[in-house]
């Protein structure tokens, strides 16, 4: 392969990191992947150590071109796509974070969006943000942050110290594809999608909001540039004289989601995909018009290019479905994610058990910090095939509430829905989702459409592909899943309802 030129992409996810490489068809060339530890210190609260994570940065990208036998310099740019929210500080001295990063999934702010919610300013963080106000997004960790990081890591004795610096301008804020962009290249720099995550972006103007930043006591001098996600100035550059040895434009970024949106080719209001990864996020592009959801959905940032009018999302954001599937793991239910396929077929139902897997609060459309994981309708007689079987459903009972608020929100009728995700590759969950939709469910050929989506916003502003419809021919169908088999559908999705009732505010106290 010496000599061909490609485009890399850093795949950041909540479990793990990946890197690969994609040729001009869209086809991978190289990948590698590794996983990173997770920091559970108190119940409700996930961390990430940031140094570890750029640390595997580093690896898969060396792994994934020495198994290739590539060479950096056939690199033509780098994307980005990462876990989004997760918040960083750091020490611009330094490099050093001021304490780990704080997870998407982390619940220890909940009080304090509690106390937006009694000062009557949702609505407000709402229509600037189109945010639904939740600990999920990234304002309140990095007030958190400020507060309670331990001043010893900046050498300094007061806890006010840390404010003290970050006001003149020391610290960095950042969420994970800024923390890259930093280590890469050097330049402070956040995407647009990105931003749209924060909670302390105007997604309507399109700037940093001086309101939020006094809501959430985050200094402006801390904050990142925004940037497109496709850049045709470049983020910055790799350093010839760093662990690539060669000089490559950084030159997209865009969150996971928005990122598998755009490698899934959804350029046009109206086009959808579901991906199923930690958690599960469906996104509808709504063109030019961030239309506000009134069913619980969030607005957010699709993506933009260089010089173009940025595009908007419609998302339904479900905190919790390959995680389960991960928690069946945990429990020694099943050996792989692999075999819950096979344990799932082998009975005929979930013999009435329901799973409401609601680890980190519910997402939309519920939007319940405060409730957490619930099996109903057990019996003695229910065995580890059920609870397999009833946490497949959860995930397609999870998608199905989403969808219906993006149908009632768009007045768009679902007739095909675009899957991704490392958990499409269970063809019994794809099966199921088609039935429990009443939808037609599309696996593309490429199913890590996320790190596809980043390579195609660089790839795009450094000129290697030319234009959208370029994309649009390399997208290909593996498969398709028709509905069939309803089994008692509407039932059982009642029943899921009354048990996603079942978990509401049970972490009240
Ligand atoms: O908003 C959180 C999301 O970006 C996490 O994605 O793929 O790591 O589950 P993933």
């Amino acid at each position: 392969m010496s000599g061909e030129k490609y485009v890399g992409a850093i795949d950041q996810g909540t479990t793990g990191t990946r890197f690969m490489v994609f040729d001009h068809d869209g086809k991978v060339v190289a990948n590698a992947y590794e996983k990173h530890e997770q920091i559970y210190p108190e119940p409700g609260w996930v961390e990430h150590d940031a140094n570890e994570i750029w640390g595997n940065t580093k690896k898969v990208i060396n792994e994934a071109l020495d198994d290739a036998l590539l060479d950096a310099d056939q690199l033509e740019a780098i994307g980005i796509t990462n876990q989004r929210e997760t918040t960083i500080v750091w020490d611009r001295e330094t490099g050093q974070p001021i304490h780990n990063a704080i997870v998407w999934q982390d619940r220890r702010t909940t009080d304090r969006i509690e106390t937006l919610e009694a000062d009557d300013k949702t609505d407000d963080v709402r229509a600037k943000t189109g945010l639904e106000p939740d600990a999920y997004f990234s304002a309140t960790k990095a007030e958190w942050l400020l507060d309670n990081s331990d001043p010893i890591k900046l050498q300094r004795s007061r806890p006010e110290d840390i404010r003290d610096r970050a006001e003149e301008g020391e610290l960095a804020f950042g969420t994970i594809d800024t923390w890259l962009i930093y280590n890469l290249t050097g330049n402070h720099i956040t995407d647009v999608t990105n931003a749209s995550r924060t909670m302390l972006f105007n997604i309507h103007d399109m700037e940093w909001d001086d309101e939020l930043l006094d809501e959430f006591n985050v200094p402006r001098e801390i904050l990142p540039e925004v940037r497109p996600s496709s850049d045709d100035n470049y983020y910055g550059t790799t350093d010839a004289d760093g662990f690539l040895g060669a000089e490559i434009p950084v030159a997209g970024a865009l969150g996971d989601q928005q990122a598998a949106l755009f490698g899934q080719t959804c350029f046009d209001a109206g086009d959808a995909k579901n991906t199923y990864g930690t958690g599960s996020f469906m996104l509808m592009n709504t063109g030019e018009e961030a239309v506000m959801s009134e069913h619980g959905l969030l607005t957010t940032v699709g993506f933009q290019r260089s010089g173009e009018p940025v595009q908007y999302a419609l998302e339904g954001s479900i905190f919790i479905t390959g995680a389960a599937i991960e928690w069946l793991e945990d429990m020694t239910l099943i050996e792989s994610a692999a075999e819950s396929e096979k344990l799932a077929r082998s009975v005929d139902s979930t013999d009435g058990v329901y799973f409401v897997p609601a680890f980190a609060g519910l997402g939309a459309p519920h939007w319940d910090q405060r409730a957490r994981g619930t099996i109903v309708g057990m019996t003695r007689g229910t065995r580890r095939e059920h609870i397999v079987r009833a946490t497949l459903e959860s995930i397609a009972f999870q998608t199905r509430d989403v969808a219906e608020a993006m149908q009632s929100d768009s007045d768009i009728d679902l007739a095909s829905l675009r899957v991704d995700g490392g958990a499409v590759k269970n063809n019994f969950l794809c099966q199921l989702q088609s039935n429990i939709l009443d939808t037609e469910i599309v696996r593309p050929q490429v199913d890590e459409t996320t790190a596809l989506g980043s390579a195609y916003a660089a790839g795009l502003a450094v000129g290697y592909w030319e234009n959208l419809d370029e994309l649009r021919a390399n997208w290909q169908v593996d498969r398709e899943f028709e509905p069939k088999d309803p089994q008692n559908v509407e039932h059982r999705y009642g029943r899921w309802k009354e048990a996603v009732d079942r978990s509401l505010d049970w972490a009240r106290d």
